[in-house]
């Protein structure tokens, strides 16, 4: 770091933090991979969700950012927020490093994820500041704003000095909510090997008291869960424990249903699954809006990934705000908000047809990179096949993103092997027919970027890819005999930025 910026304060940190961005190169706004209606960093490097809510009327969503490059450096807090949660208008930087917890020389620093809450009329974020080197690396903050837009830091530093215990790995993520005038907080944490929540309680959000361990992985579930966020779902009570667990393989995402007690502050599991099925779905938040409505936002990528948008000068974006809700068999759903549908132009439907054996439809008037699409397969009436759909394809067939249903073994998969220049892989997820016998596919496709829910929300599917632009053609097929569709609808989405 400069001498000249070592010494600035929150503020002068700040107006950097936006010169940069103002500065932004010509290469991010002709980039191929902006996406058109996802959230995304205006310049600089995105991750998780942060400090999700509604506040004075409008959802504000805060993100790990770095406006300076490309790539994970010092993380500020970005800041953007919208009345319908579809168009979106960036505010300036809200968070900065600049204090010695959360503020280093070199390595890893910064103001890491948090959550926000509304403290009698204040806007108040909690954070992790995380200094490589210090001891203790990671502490939680306060900072707060009466416009929502400045921030200020608590003059008396970190209201979490450090971990309970020794010997544990990691402290942070904090998410903070309010239950019958008390303050709680989970914090992400591990120890011996497992994933942990860490429950905390407070009366003004300042001084807070360790309750205990909230929850923790069965031995199964990661060595140390990032972004715990815990809640209540339905009319019954129920809670919803999500976290993104490390070192837990494929699964990158889990959420937990049961009950969690407030007298001995434990949360009991009764199910759990993956949240998401994708490649690029991490750290998800979410937040309670004024219809009583739990709207979740992911980080719409993966640590480790390639990440093709870099050479254009950003990196990362969020998922469509998704809904969740609780099903009667305790699973979790998850469906975009129907705000989106504002998005949709022109309309194409498509009605039954049988795709036979080893045949490949083209729909010609259906092609964009920006589509959302909905297509109904019959499973009943369909042989012992595999169908699906090839979206992102170029005019000779050679790439495109399959996503496909397995009759037999009863499988989806999302195939992006032949996606373009990003990393490749295939989606795997087990998936019944609903009660009708029915596959539902909703897509929704943005320049570098696919978002599938089946059956209604009952499972997703994220990823990034980063096909040729040209690559633009939707084809229906079906292999090993022969598959029925019973009717497909496709909307090209519209644009939420000017210039994309
Ligand atoms: C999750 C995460 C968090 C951390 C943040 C740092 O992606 O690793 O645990 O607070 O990113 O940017």
């Amino acid at each position: 770091m400069q001498e000249t910026q070592r010494n600035l304060t929150h503020k002068g940190k700040i107006a950097l933090a936006n010169e940069a961005i103002e500065r932004r190169p010509e290469s991010v706004k002709n980039g191929s991979f902006r996406l058109r209606y996802h959230l995304m960093p205006p310049s600089g490097w995105m991750n998780d969700p942060n400090g999700l809510i509604q506040w004075n009327g409008e959802y504000h969503v805060f993100y790990q950012h770095d406006p300076f490059q490309p790539k994970q450096g010092p993380m500020h807090w970005g800041h953007a927020i919208s009345t319908d949660l579809v168009h979106w208008t960036h505010l300036p930087v809200a968070l900065a490093p600049s204090e010695p917890y959360d503020c280093g020389e070199s390595g890893g620093y910064g103001c890491w994820s948090g959550s926000a809450v509304d403290d009698n009329g204040v806007l108040s974020l909690v954070y992790t500041g995380h200094v490589d080197g210090r001891n203790p690396v990671e502490v939680q903050c306060l900072t707060t704003s009466a416009d929502g837009v400045h921030f200020t830091k608590h003059p008396a530093g970190p209201i979490i000095p450090g971990p309970p215990e020794e010997g544990g790995f990691g402290f942070r993520d904090p998410k903070v909510w309010k239950y019958e005038d008390v303050w709680y907080m989970v914090v992400g944490y591990g120890k011996d090997g497992l994933g942990k929540a860490l429950l905390y309680a407070s009366d003004d959000l300042r001084k807070w008291r360790y309750v205990g361990v909230a929850a923790e992985s069965d031995g199964t579930m990661g060595n140390m869960w990032e972004c715990p966020d815990l809640f209540p779902l339905g009319d019954h009570g129920r809670h919803v424990l999500i976290v993104s667990p490390m070192n837990m393989g494929a699964a990158k995402t889990l959420y937990m249903t049961g009950d969690f007690d407030y007298g001995s502050g434990r949360f009991h599991r009764r199910h759990y699954a993956r949240l998401d099925y994708g490649f690029d779905f991490y750290a998800p938040q979410t937040m309670l809006d004024s219809r009583g409505r739990t709207i979740l936002f992911g980080w719409m990528n993966i640590w480790g990934a390639r990440m093709p948008e870099q050479a254009e000068g950003w990196m990362g974006a969020m998922t469509v705000p998704r809904e969740l809700t609780l099903a009667a068999d305790g699973t979790v759903r998850m469906l975009p908000v129907p705000e989106l549908e504002a998005l949709r132009g022109s309309h194409t439907a498509i009605g039954g047809l049988e795709i036979d054996a080893d045949t490949f439809i083209p729909l010609p008037e259906i092609r964009g990179d920006t589509l959302e699409i909905i297509a109904v397969f019959d499973t009943a009436a369909s042989d012992e096949a595999e169908f699906g759909l090839r979206i992102r394809c170029s005019e000779d067939g050679s790439e495109f993103t399959e996503i496909v249903y397995r009759k037999a073994d009863r499988k989806l998969l999302m195939d992006r092997s032949r996606s373009g220049i990003g990393d490749g892989g295939v989606s795997e997820v087990p998936l019944s027919p609903m009660e009708d016998g029915r596959i539902k596919l909703r897509l929704f496709i943005d320049r570098s970027s696919v978002e599938l829910f089946a059956n209604d929300g009952r499972i997703t599917v994220t990823n990034r890819i980063y096909p040729d632009p040209s690559s633009t053609a939707v084809r229906l097929f079906a292999r090993q005999g022969a598959g029925v569709l019973e009717c497909l609808d496709a909307w090209e989405m519209k644009s939420i930025w000017p210039e994309t």
